[in-house]
């Protein structure tokens, strides 16, 4: 079959890559069970879930990250490469991406923290560049504008690239006793001297078992694809309900990467996606229905407002239909404005038509595509835009874990399917990630 982006299924590369989106109240699997658990301190359910994603050969485990707390519905939760590293002990294949703010982070130390997960885990940590929506309060800096904030990022991405390849691949050697021998010449100071940043350098960690970690990038508005096209080896995205509009982005992603020099190969896109799997269409939605009953719409509307830069829908009644003409233009929004995109075009396009609309769907995906149905239908669903060009793979959101049988409906039986059909690897064919992913 020829994809639209011109090259035969065959000549597409090992297949799909996939990730897993772990962390978040409802997403997080109880030890020893299938069902989902709210308490997100607890280290050995993490775990499981990130040993049960490697026996499914998930590529990569993706964390989300918010420097906030909300007053009137704190949530406690662990700080995302803290929680990586204890992971990376316990997996020996599966990727460990952390989401980072480069607004209230300073880039000498994330490029420590990335670099010391990537020797922890022999070569596969990656850093999800996330520019925030949130946090000022906690820094005593306020957040700067959408468009200032990825001018801010560029900067902060150079700085640690720069860092972490301070050092030669050969800087340090060990003789049989174990002793180590540096040689200075072999790292370098970076000098980096820019409107943002001022970093002498060098790092004081060695180069990555995988020449670099992995550099992940999420925030689709034009300034973060034209980032993320630029440096990014995997951009994570709002997987959308349409096929078409996603084959535009992933083309756009691929242009800009060329535009840029960079081989279209060398940029996986991986929008994500919730399923909801059963073992018939029927059994799915019935999942799906069960949870939806579930809902407390008083908190989904409490959620909503950090997806649409602050506007809650307070005023409206449930089943009010959402006046369109009082949100804003998505390019006038500072917070998330991708994904405010996302949502005003559903709106716009009559999908979503009231507040409890919006909410169901939020809850059911988190604004990501969320198909539903038997394994092969779901199974289908990826395949096709897999082969139209519309993905290189997806990064799961473990909402999956709201529903019976949990992640075992990805793990188990999704991605069994997915290997029957030749669409994904049957293992990891190497020890690091920037090798399994396909973009060393
Ligand atoms: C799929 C996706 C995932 C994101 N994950 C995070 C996250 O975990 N933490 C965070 O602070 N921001 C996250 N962001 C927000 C972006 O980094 C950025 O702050 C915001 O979306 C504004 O950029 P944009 O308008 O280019 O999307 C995410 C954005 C997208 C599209």
């Amino acid at each position: 079959m020829t994809t639209t982006w011109g090259k035969r299924q065959s000549e597409r590369g090992p297949g799909l890559v996939l990730g897993l989106l772990l962390g978040g109240t409802g997403q997080t699997k109880k030890p020893g069970t299938n069902g989902p658990t709210d308490n997100l301190l607890d280290i050995d359910a993490y775990i499981e879930q990130a040993q049960q994603a490697e026996r499914g050969k998930i590529h990569t485990i993706f964390l989300a990250d918010a420097l906030v707390t909300s007053d009137t519905a704190p949530k406690p939760g662990l700080e995302p490469v803290t929680m990586l590293s204890a992971l990376a002990t316990r997996t020996s294949h599966i990727g460990l991406i952390a989401s980072i703010s480069t607004s209230f982070t300073e880039p000498y130390n994330l490029a420590r923290q990335v670099l010391s997960l990537d020797h922890i885990s022999r070569g596969r940590a990656g850093w999800n560049l996330v520019t925030s929506s949130a946090g000022e309060k906690n820094f005593g800096k306020p957040l700067p504008a959408h468009d200032d904030r990825y001018a801010v990022a560029e900067e902060f991405a150079g700085v640690v690239q720069a860092l972490w390849e301070s050092w030669e691949p050969d800087a340090v050697s060990y003789d049989d006793r174990g002793r180590q021998a540096v040689d200075a010449r072999k790292v370098r100071r970076i000098d980096w001297n820019s409107k943002h940043f001022q970093v002498q350098g060098p790092l004081n960690v060695s180069r990555s078992p995988q020449d670099r970690p992995i550099l992940a990038q999420a925030g689709s508005s034009d300034e973060g694809r034209q980032l993320g096209a630029r440096i990014a080896d995997v951009i994570f995205t709002t997987g959308l309900t349409e096929v078409e509009p996603s084959v535009q982005i992933y083309r756009d992603f691929k242009k800009r990467a060329e535009a840029f020099g960079r081989s279209p190969d060398s940029l996986k896109i991986l929008p994500g996606v919730a399923p909801v799997i059963g073992s018939s269409d029927a059994e799915a939605q019935r999942y799906w229905r069960d949870v939806m009953e579930e809902i407390d719409f008083e908190e989904g509307r409490k959620s909503l407002a950090g997806q649409f830069g602050g506007i809650d829908f307070e005023g409206l009644d449930l089943d009010a239909v959402i006046p369109l003409d009082e949100l804003p233009q998505t390019a006038e929004v500072q917070g998330r404005r991708s994904r405010f995109g996302v949502f005003r075009n559903l709106i716009e396009s009559g999908k979503v038509r009231t507040v409890r609309d919006l909410i169901i769907y939020h809850s059911s995906g988190a604004g990501h595509w969320f198909p539903i149905g038997s394994v092969e239908n779901v199974a289908d669903q990826l395949q096709e835009r897999y082969e139209r060009g519309a993905t290189d793979g997806f990064n799961f959101l473990a909402f999956s874990l709201k529903y019976e049988p949990g992640l075992s409906a990805i793990t188990d039986h999704l991605i069994p399917e997915l290997q029957r059909r030749g669409i994904f690897h049957n293992d990891y064919q190497h020890e690091t990630l920037r090798h399994n992913l396909g973009v060393a």
